[in-house]
């Protein structure tokens, strides 16, 4: 009885009968250089009536602030982890050091400040972040942890383009989730509510004039074929990694644009002289091919969705007043990028997608768990060693029968081909995401410049958290090849003053070119308190927010990855 009456309610609210529209909530910003992230368990009222909603958020009660930095600044993290679990935040789509990547090697342990910085090298953009926990990032992303970072720069901050945030420049992390009948999120691929900003039901007023939406695939699973619901053009201004040459324009019968897991789009849509109307931003899905995510339509088991292979509204959109000095046009040009030339390419890497059939038996997918170059991730193996500042060509070969998400890590890239033809204009900016259709082959360019570490690697990987978690992930180091072998570890002859503090502590190295690869603070348990990769240790190392007691310092040497530790007393 009780489950006839939940799906009675899931129909009614799918079908439309119950239409009490929830504003979208735009999430707050943080700007500067120096950002305080404090991940952690929490609650929301998602659901209108019943229960509170266990969510994980950032500094808030789910997703987490949207981060404005600039090209050119060098930007400082200070990323505590207050779940009960170890986590990591990747910030996806950011060109830096691996060790400050965030990916899997990054792990905070619970009750752990991270302090990673780099300085931004991204043009403007709209890039985001995220755990990154190999095996639980679909529980964690679930939770809703995450965030939009908006990356500013010089070129793009000349043009006239909508830039007040909320107003006419809004972002909207699009996921779906499946909400039990005590109003919690279940940890499965797909849901059956569709959340704009983790908003049900969202609706927005936005003025009559060009609006930007930067639009951002935060699910685990689904893709999403987005259109409006009177089918009007739009024009695409930016893909994953910032603005595109020229703006495209997506028109005809039915304008869409197939948003996948992990990937951004930023459109300009017109609402001039339209107040007073309203508009649905929509997944039209229904018309998704088989086996791309969210075309199925399975009545039961873990992939049923009353989303699957149908037709949903994301956001109204209500159009209100015109603001003052609204853009009213398109720029007819918006930057000019350099691509990676192919006949720059040293060489062309190829990854296979593939259906793991007998290769492995993961619990939920038995044989049909999804693959990278024919084997299971293994966080032990570098599968790729890419000399620094080299220009590869990727061809990723799918012999899957599904469509999957592919994303790499440090790079922005350029397709080249998907299966042999070029691809349509929108797609022909910078991605870190591209959907690889089952069977189909897609190439592309990029050039691995900047930082090179010959131990810690990127990764590559679905961007289904799913498949991610059940080992569809690859890694490599991008390395400048110092003859690592021959180098001998060394204890690292180190002082640190004043012993006992309870402030800052400061170091002086018996070499002066000592090059100190991380930092950790441990507690008499072994607990680590404090990460601080590549320590900049000339201003010393606040540790005035540890709790009193002894703790070791632990230096690794860059070079030779050799640790030593000392005794600190924090009074
Ligand atoms: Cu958005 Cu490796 O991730
Ligand atoms: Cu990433
Ligand atoms: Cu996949």
């Amino acid at each position: 009885m009780k489950i006839i009456t939940l799906s009675f309610v899931l129909l009614i609210s799918q079908f439309g009968f119950s239409q009490s529209y929830n504003n979208l909530w735009i999430p707050d910003t943080l700007t500067g250089t120096d950002f305080t992230l404090n991940i952690k368990d929490t609650f929301a009222q998602i659901v209108n009536t019943g229960n509170q909603t266990i969510t994980g958020g950032i500094n808030g009660k789910f997703w987490g602030p949207t981060l404005f930095i600039n090209k050119g600044d060098t930007v400082h993290m200070n990323v505590t982890n207050h779940l009960n679990d170890s986590t990591t935040l990747h910030w996806h789509g950011m060109h830096l050091p691996a060790v400050m990547d965030g990916g899997p090697h990054q792990i905070i342990p619970p009750g752990t400040t991270w302090q990673p910085y780099w300085e931004v090298k991204n043009q403007a953009s709209t890039l985001w972040y995220h755990p990154h926990m190999h095996e639980m990032a679909q529980e964690q992303v679930t939770k809703g942890i995450g965030g939009f970072i908006i990356v500013r720069d010089a070129e793009e901050s000349a043009l006239a383009l909508p830039r007040k945030y909320g107003v006419d420049d809004i972002p909207i992390v699009i996921t779906d989730r499946d909400i039990n009948s005590q109003n919690q999120f279940a940890i499965v691929p797909y849901g059956d509510s569709i959340m704009a900003n983790l908003t049900l039901r969202a609706q927005y007023s936005v003025p009559a004039q060009y609006v930007r939406l930067r639009l951002l695939n935060g699910a685990i699973e689904t893709s999403y074929n987005l259109g409006f619901s009177d089918n009007r053009s739009f024009y695409v201004i930016g893909t994953d990694g910032g603005l595109l040459n020229t703006p495209v324009l997506i028109n005809g019968a039915t304008p869409r644009y197939l948003l996948s897991a992990g990937e951004r789009v930023e459109i300009l849509v017109d609402f001039s002289g339209q107040s007073g109307n309203s508009v649905f931003l929509k997944a039209y899905n229904q018309s998704l091919a088989n086996f791309i995510p969210g075309s199925e339509s399975f009545p039961n088991g873990p992939f049923a969705s009353f989303l699957g292979h149908t037709n949903y509204n994301i956001v109204k959109l209500n159009v209100a007043s015109t603001t003052s000095n609204p853009i009213t046009s398109v720029p007819a040009t918006l930057v000019n990028n350099s691509y990676p030339l192919e006949q720059n390419a040293a060489l062309t890497r190829t990854i296979t997608l593939s259906d793991s059939t007998g290769v492995t038996s993961v619990p939920i997918l038995g044989p049909n768990a999804f693959i990278l170059g024919h084997q299971l991730f293994n966080i032990n193996t570098i599968n790729h060693t890419i000399p620094l500042n080299q220009t590869e060509i990727w061809e990723l070969k799918s012999s899957s029968v599904f469509a999957h998400p592919f994303h790499i890590h440090d790079v922005e890239f350029k397709i080249l081909t998907i299966n042999g033809a070029t691809p349509p204009t929108y797609q022909q900016g910078w991605k870190d995401v591209i959907l690889v259709e089952g069977g189909k082959t897609v190439r592309f360019i990029a050039k691995f410049d900047d930082y090179a570490d010959a131990t810690h690697p990127f990764m590559y990987h679905c961007h289904i958290a799913l498949h991610e978690d059940e080992g569809m992930m690859g890694q490599f180091v991008v390395t400048d090849a110092v003859g690592l072998n021959e180098i001998k570890p060394n204890e690292i002859d180190f002082a640190i003053y004043p012993n006992p503090t309870n402030d800052h502590i400061y170091f002086s190295f018996a070499d002066e070119n000592a090059d100190i690869y991380y930092l950790s603070i441990k507690n008499l348990n072994g607990k680590t308190v404090l990460m601080l990769p590549k320590p900049q240790l000339e201003n010393g190392v606040d540790v005035s927010n540890l709790k009193k007691g002894v703790y070791f310092i632990e230096l690794t040497d860059n070079k030779t990855k050799s640790k030593t530790s000392k005794k600190i007393i924090i009074e």
